[in-house]
């Protein structure tokens, strides 16, 4: 497998991270995007100890998709993979939060993979076409819950975003498939300082009663895992398609 170039986005923490190292122990080139620059360096400097090749860029994924396209073409000459895994999440209830509050979530997420991919498939059709992108949602983007409105909207729009570019971009030879996680244990978990797995109700309901039937969160290097296996190509025949790795949850009820 020839080696490669890639953006992750959000990759200063948990999933994006874990596909930072992961890309880059497999031999790729990887631009470390993250609007919080101390991560993105951080994670650089654990990625070349190791031996690998990366770059940091502090970049916000609304603003800035193609300074990230641009960095991963000025150092390694050309962009082959993009992971879309920059978000954020905050509970918004939907009767009172305010419209903007509520549009943060949407303008991160969605918007932000939108343009983050249009900047990266340009780029790629530019040098010839041939690339693989891959869009981090989550089991929340075809379920409902509650305060959660904006995200589970967000995460549903990228599943449509990631079959109509596989679509579009197909003639171009740009692969483009979704990662849906269930429970990950990353920084994400801890909503207003609780750590959402480690609280009675999620001990007794989802691991203890097996509402996840592997009984347990996962470590985000679980997901990295499914997230390198598409980002690399290997998989030449699958394209549209959004991958759910949540130890079992959603096939239970
Ligand atoms: N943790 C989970 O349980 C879980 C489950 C399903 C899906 N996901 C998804 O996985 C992805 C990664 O989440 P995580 O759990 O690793 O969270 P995390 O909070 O550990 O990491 C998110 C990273 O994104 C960065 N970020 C936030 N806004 C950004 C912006 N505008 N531009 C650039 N970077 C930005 C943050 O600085 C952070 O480093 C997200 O898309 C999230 O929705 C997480």
């Amino acid at each position: 497998m020839p080696t490669q170039t890639a953006i992750v986005t959000g990759a200063g923490s948990g999933i994006g991270r874990a596909c930072a190292h992961q890309l880059a122990a497999k031999g790729h080139a990887v631009v470390v995007a993250d609007i919080n620059e101390a991560a993105a360096r951080s994670v650089v400097a654990e990625i070349v100890q190791a031996g690998g090749r990366a770059t940091a860029l502090q970049a916000d994924v609304r603003h800035d998709a193609q300074r990230m396209v641009d960095a991963a073409v000025q150092t390694y000459g050309a962009l082959d993979i993009l992971v879309n895994n920059a978000g954020i999440f905050y509970p918004a209830d939907f009767l009172t939060t305010p419209f903007e509050d509520w549009h943060r979530a949407v303008d991160v997420m969605f918007y932000g993979a939108t343009k983050c991919s249009r900047a990266a498939a340009q780029q790629m059709v530019a040098q010839g076409g041939g690339g693989q992108i891959v869009n981090i949602s989550s089991v929340n983007a075809f379920l409902g819950a509650p305060l959660s409105s904006h995200y589970n909207t967000a995460k549903g729009a990228i599943d449509q975003l990631t079959r109509c570019l596989a679509v579009e971009l197909a003639p171009h030879r740009i692969l483009v498939n979704g990662v849906a996680p269930g429970f990950v244990e990353t920084p994400m978990a801890v909503v207003d300082g609780v750590n959402e797995h480690s609280t009675q109700d999620f001990k007794q309901f989802y691991v203890q009663r097996r509402r996840i039937p592997l009984a347990r969160p996962a470590e985000p290097d679980e997901i990295a895992t499914v997230v390198t296996f598409l980002a690399e190509g290997t998989a030449t025949y699958l394209t549209g398609h959004t991958i759910v790795v949540d130890g079992g949850l959603t096939v239970t009820f």
